[in-house]
């Protein structure tokens, strides 16, 4: 239970009654009300659309702190698990709360290899889609249909299932994520291979093809790890809560991931890196920046600077920092260095912040603005830059449902409204209409 700091008091000034509410204190961060006695005492809801001012859960996995810019998972800065961990080890670290020593981290490692294969059955699913088919549509309703599956741990109640689940999931997103790309493409899947690491056999599994050897470009391996650790998780974010929610009602966890990864499929969300690149294309050249700039600002035209702004954040998004400076390192890698796209957003950037629209409202790149930058280098297509969010948050959306289920006071989330509808009323026949 988190402690309790202040107590408040809330009047009817219409009746004089009065309640007292407490609040919480949290490890770190502003307090938080606890509104639940409202309802009993007062027989009042509280109407918070977009969820501007509430808190929904309690958690342990991610710290946030919008107005300075940082970034914690499990307590641990982004900074540092950027610069010294790898994926795999912050999957392990957001889901069991702890670094893995080596022994258990090789375990974790070889647990998630050895759970790479998908039922062979699972691969005919993508001849029901379209070669043109959106990649999130498919690995939604792959992922969805696992549950069909995979009966053997499917009780959310047993933790041992709920293990295996999660390193199913951990393991098979790359799997099924590959084969959405290669039914795009028309050619054949590529089955996963033990002896690379997590974002090697990602890469086998996107870019080899069977008739000719294929060797892991390490540069790449690096940066999509890297990208992987920065997406991994944002607390309780839309996808993450929508688990959540899904997987507040007891539904198998697959459903609920299926959810999350629908609700991340939204250009408000992790869409966005798809629609920055859609957008620098659009904008062309620096010439065409101010232009551009000036749609966004009108708010008759609902053009957003797509890749800037961010609820919690009104400070620089620390991801975005990190993500920029990789770009510059893998571009002069690759020895791409005179990447235009790249030039084209770090110009606008930079016209961005002097913008007094976009200073007043504390408008900064997110995660997403140059992430893009990076698949593109690194041969990932636009079209999958979602799906790659959706590989790295999966470890998050498992640690938040986990987190969820193993709370002996889970409630299913039910939120209420503030009804503005017509009042009681008689049917009305037809012929009288
Ligand atoms: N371009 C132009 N104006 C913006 C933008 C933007 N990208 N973002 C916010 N604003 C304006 C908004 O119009 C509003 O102006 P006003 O006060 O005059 O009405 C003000 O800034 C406050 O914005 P808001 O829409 O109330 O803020 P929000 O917290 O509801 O929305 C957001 C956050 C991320 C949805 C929004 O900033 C946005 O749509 N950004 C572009 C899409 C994007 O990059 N999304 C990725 C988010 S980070 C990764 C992730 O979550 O997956």
């Amino acid at each position: 239970m988190p402690t309790k700091s202040a107590k408040y008091q809330l009047t009817n000034l219409s009746t004089g009654k009065s309640s007292e509410l407490e609040s919480f204190s949290p490890t770190v961060g502003p307090d938080v009300l606890n509104i639940a006695p409202l309802n009993k005492d007062h027989g009042l809801f509280t109407f918070d659309p977009g969820f501007m001012s509430t808190a929904s859960t309690e958690s342990k996995v991610t710290y946030i702190d919008g107005d300075k810019g940082v970034l914690l998972y499990r307590g641990y800065p982004i900074e540092q698990l950027a610069a010294k961990s790898s994926f795999i080890e912050v999957a392990y670290l957001l889901i069991y709360g702890e670094l893995p020593t080596a022994q258990r981290l090789a375990e974790f490692q070889s647990s998630i290899t050895r759970h790479s294969m998908i039922n062979e059955s699972l691969l005919r699913f993508y001849n029901g889609f379209q070669y043109d088919a959106h990649p999130m549509a498919q690995i939604s309703a792959v992922v969805a249909s696992m549950a069909a599956f995979y009966h053997d741990s499917l009780d959310i109640y047993n933790a041992r299932h709920r293990e295996i689940f999660a390193h199913r999931i951990i393991a098979k997103i790359p799997t099924i994520s590959a084969a959405a790309y290669k039914h795009m493409l028309g050619q054949p899947f590529m089955y996963p291979k033990n002896d690379l690491d997590y974002c090697g056999n990602l890469l086998q599994m996107f870019f080899a093809v069977p008739c000719e050897p294929y060797v892991v470009e390490p540069v790449y391996a690096q940066a999509l790890d890297l990208l992987l650790i920065l997406h991994a998780d944002h607390e309780q974010n839309a996808s993450t809560s929508t688990v959540r929610l899904a997987g507040s009602t007891g539904t198998n966890p697959y459903a609920a991931i299926s959810a999350g990864i629908a609700a991340l499929w939204g250009p408000a969300h992790g869409g966005a890196n798809e629609a920055v690149l859609e957008m620098l294309e659009e904008i062309g050249t620096v010439d065409n920046i101010d232009k551009f700039l000036g749609r966004v600002k009108d708010k008759q035209d609902n053009t957003k600077l797509m890749g800037f702004g961010h609820r919690v954040y009104k400070n620089f998004d620390p991801r975005a920092k990190i993500i920029r400076e990789a770009c510059h390192k893998v571009l002069a890698k690759l020895g791409r260095s005179d990447n235009p796209l790249f030039e084209l957003a770090l110009r606008l950037e930079e016209i961005a912040l002097k913008d007094e629209y976009f200073v007043s409202r504390k408008l900064y790149p997110n995660v997403d603005f140059y992430s893009g930058i990076i698949y593109s280098a690194i041969g990932i297509p636009r079209a999958m830059f979602t799906v790659m969010f959706a590989i790295a948050r999966t470890a998050g959306w498992v640690a938040h449902w986990q987190e969820m289920i193993s709370d002996p006071g889970m409630k299913i989330g039910r939120p209420r409204q503030l009804y503005t509808g017509q009042t009681s009323r008689d049917y009305v026949p037809i012929e009288q209409r």
